[in-house]
């Protein structure tokens, strides 16, 4: 009797262990499944919508979005750090899988991408820099090299004027103060001019990359106290750190009479359809191809990091010049 009774005890011991293990099986699968149906959360802080660019990344980041199945939680900060800061912070309130963001000004980002860092949230960060001393406090930077788009609006205005003796005078329309792009662009168009004594940079002045500020600059600019041609205040070249300040600027010197792309050279930065279009049209002499279509390499890296991959630390975006001895026909005809 007490065999039997061992015998039994046993194999309800036995099936006992069974079912657990087998639950635990099947939790883990059902985990596994949910994990692979449950959509990645990404946060997206944009700075603003102060460019037709700026608008034509954000479209490049939603329609990416719905294509690649990632939950977009996208914030529009206004042009202002605070709200960015604000969005970025609501992002790690609702644990999402991952950060990125396009930071309006270089600095002040570390103490939110501390928080985000110790919550072990990944963060991206897209089109533009950001300076700081701490280490590792995002995972990678995808956009543009303005440092070499800067280089690429110097070198074209080296050969244009390369067989001209006298002075030439540029005017600068610098984009937002204290972003990556400002810095840069002026800094590698320097880097280009700096040691031929012929160019000189009368004015450098910022128009916040925004087509209705290029205008106004532009008005003060070729306004009877700076611009003075029989008192030899002239102006040779505009350099435009972007298309929509460019476009405003153009408008400023036509009503003022001049022949922008003739009068005065033009180069812009960006090449949305409507500076194609002045190119086409000899009102701009070279546009510095700067893209806004990376949302999809974005989400690309975004899956690649939840999944848990290594990924390159700068992926730059690869981009052209349009310029004046382009032949029309050649020129690209773009959606923004
Ligand atoms: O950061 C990219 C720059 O920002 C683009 O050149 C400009 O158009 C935008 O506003």
């Amino acid at each position: 009797m007490r065999k039997v009774l061992l015998v039994l005890l046993a194999a309800l011991v036995l099936s006992l262990l069974r079912s657990v293990y087998s639950a635990r099986r099947f939790g883990d699968e059902d985990k596994a499944a949910e994990e692979f149906e449950s959509k990645i959360v990404l946060g997206f802080a944009q700075l603003g919508a102060e460019s037709e660019w700026r608008s034509s990344s954000s479209a490049s980041i939603k329609e990416a979005a719905r294509k690649y199945g990632v939950e977009l939680m996208f914030e529009n900060a206004q042009q202002k750090q605070e709200n960015q800061i604000k969005a970025i912070r609501s992002f790690i309130a609702h644990r999402v899988d991952v950060i990125a963001f396009s930071p309006v000004v270089e600095l002040g980002w570390d103490n939110v991408l501390l928080e985000a860092k110790a919550e072990g949230i990944p963060v991206i960060l897209v089109d533009r820099h950001i300076r700081t001393d701490a280490e590792r406090l995002y995972a990678a930077f995808i956009g543009s090299d303005f440092i070499e788009e800067g280089r690429k609006a110097g070198r074209w205005l080296l050969e244009k004027f390369r067989n001209s003796e006298g002075e030439v005078k540029i005017v600068e329309l610098r984009g937002t103060d204290g972003s990556s792009p400002t810095k840069d662009r002026a800094e590698g168009f320097r880097e280009m001019i700096g040691n031929d004594g012929r160019f000189l940079i009368v004015r450098s002045l910022s128009g916040d990359f925004m087509r209705s500020k290029g205008r106004e600059v532009m008005e003060e600019v070729l306004s009877p106290a700076y611009y003075n041609p029989s008192a030899g205040m002239t102006l040779d070249v505009l350099f435009a750190h972007n298309d929509d300040m460019a476009m405003g600027a153009i408008e400023a010197m036509e009503e003022h009479g001049l022949r922008p792309g003739r009068d005065v050279v033009v180069i812009s930065v960006d090449a949305q359809r409507s500076a194609l279009e002045a190119l086409r049209n000899g009102k701009i002499n070279c546009i510095v191809e700067c893209t806004p279509y990376i949302g999809e390499r974005l989400m690309d890296l975004v899956r690649q990091l939840v999944a848990g991959y290594e990924i390159p630390s700068t992926i730059y975006s690869e981009e052209t010049v349009f310029t004046e001895d382009d032949p029309v026909e050649s020129l690209p005809v773009r959606p923004y």
